[in-house]
Formats: C-alpha cells, sequence, structure tokens
C-alpha cells in the first residue's frame, strides 16, 4: 500500500513538473507541447527611448524572454555591427534614413535558423516597419518550410504590415499570428504583459 501511495506521489510530482516547468526536453531541446526545436530572435534597442526613459534591456528584449521561458525555446538576438545612436531623436533620424534607403545594416555572428522548426521573430516597430538590421538577419537563411511567428513591441502602430513584409521576405515560411504589444507595458508592466504573451502563445498552442 505504502508502495502504491508513493508511486502515486511521484507520478503526480513528475506530471505537475512537466506541465509547469518543463517546457522544452533538456536533452532534444523540442517544445515538449509540440516536439518542435524552437528558436525565438530578437532585435531590441536600449538607451533613450519612447515612453520610457533611459532603459538598459530593451522592451522586446524583455517580451523574447517571456517567449523563450514559456516555450523552452533559444535566444538569439540580432546585433547591428554599428550600434544606434543612445539618444532618442538622433535613433529614429538613424532609423528613417536607413529605412529610405532600403539599407541592409551588418549584424554580429549568426544562428543556424535551418537546425529549428519554428522561429520567432522579435523587434520594436521602427517607422511603421522593422529596423533595417533584421530583414540583415530575415535575408541571410532558407525558410522554406519554416514557421516564423512575428512579435513586436511599439507605442501605437502595433505590427503595421510587417507581417506580409516577413511572408514576402522569408520565401516558403508559414507565418503565424503576430503579437504587437505596447513597449512602455513590457517595460514597465511585467505581469500584465506576461499575461499577453501567455494567451497568445496558448491560442498558437505552443
Ligand atoms: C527609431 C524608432 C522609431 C520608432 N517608430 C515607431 C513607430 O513608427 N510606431 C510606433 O508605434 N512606435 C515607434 N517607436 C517606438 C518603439 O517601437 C517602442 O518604443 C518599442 O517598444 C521599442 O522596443 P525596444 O526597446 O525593444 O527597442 C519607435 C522607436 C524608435 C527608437
Amino acid at each position: 500500500m505504502k508502495q502504491i501511495v508513493s508511486l502515486f506521489v511521484l507520478l503526480f510530482v513528475a506530471s505537475f513538473h512537466m506541465a509547469t516547468f518543463a517546457q522544452a526536453d533538456s536533452k532534444t531541446n523540442r517544445n515538449m507541447k509540440t516536439d518542435k526545436k524552437v528558436l525565438v530572435t530578437f532585435f531590441s534597442h536600449t538607451g533613450e527611448n519612447y515612453a520610457v526613459g533611459n532603459i538598459t534591456k530593451g522592451n522586446t528584449h524583455i517580451v523574447a524572454e517571456m517567449i523563450a521561458e514559456a516555450t523552452g525555446g533559444n535566444l538569439f538576438e540580432i546585433v547591428p555591427e554599428q550600434t544606434y545612436p543612445k539618444t532618442y531623436n538622433a535613433c529614429v533620424d538613424v532609423a528613417k534614413k536607413e529605412k529610405e534607403a532600403g539599407a541592409r545594416p551588418a549584424v554580429k555572428g549568426d544562428v543556424k535558423t535551418e537546425d529549428y522548426d519554428v522561429i520567432f521573430v522579435g523587434y520594436p516597430n521602427w517607422w511603421g516597419d522593422m529596423p533595417m538590421a533584421v530583414y540583415t538577419f530575415l535575408e541571410k537563411h532558407n525558410w522554406q518550410g519554416k514557421t516564423v511567428i512575428p512579435f513586436c513591441t511599439h507605442e501605437g502602430s502595433g505590427l503595421s504590415g510587417t507581417e506580409r513584409n516577413i511572408s514576402a521576405t522569408c520565401k516558403g515560411a508559414t507565418v503565424g499570428k503576430g503579437l504587437a504589444l505596447k513597449g512602455s507595458i513590457a517595460q514597465n508592466s511585467r505581469n500584465e504583459a506576461q499575461k499577453s504573451v501567455s494567451a497568445w502563445l496558448e491560442k498558437l498552442e505552443y
């Protein structure tokens, strides 16, 4: 009898852990709900920013960590070789010029997206688009057969047309329903941001 009770306790504890904490199998690195390999890539800017003051961790970075934590995915930050100005107005000017020129600023390092099944792509809304460095990163890879899921932080413009732009850039990928979250909420109201992220992932079944 004692052994049966112990077995039940063990099974209960194991299932609780699986449901609550172990979203990724640590050996295969696969999401335990979907059995898919998940990568969470993001671009995020620190320094002075709209509605949040001077920040040391970018708004999109915060959301990316929430997604990685919930899905068991690996994180990869898209870092431009040339850093953007830390003052807001100067950054806005550089970003505007890059967008108008269709620039493709060089980015540091890389990750083999081809090794993953599902790739979340996160970015701040810059001038109704993704920062040009995100295009540099996306255009380096082969997206055939992959699932790409956008998420963006913004201060009013939402995703703008970026889901469409990602579809056009990541040829052959299925592009999932994106998340748009206000950057000031990600930065200053973490519980609220976490709720939005969890509800969105739930709908996507991750
Ligand atoms: C260069 C630049 C351009 C921006 N353009 C927009 C915009 O067009 N629409 C909008 O809603 N927010 C815009 N924002 C605000 C950012 O999208 C928002 O603050 C975002 O959360 C920043 O994320 P990050 O901290 O991860 O870089 C802009 C911010 C910057 C720095």
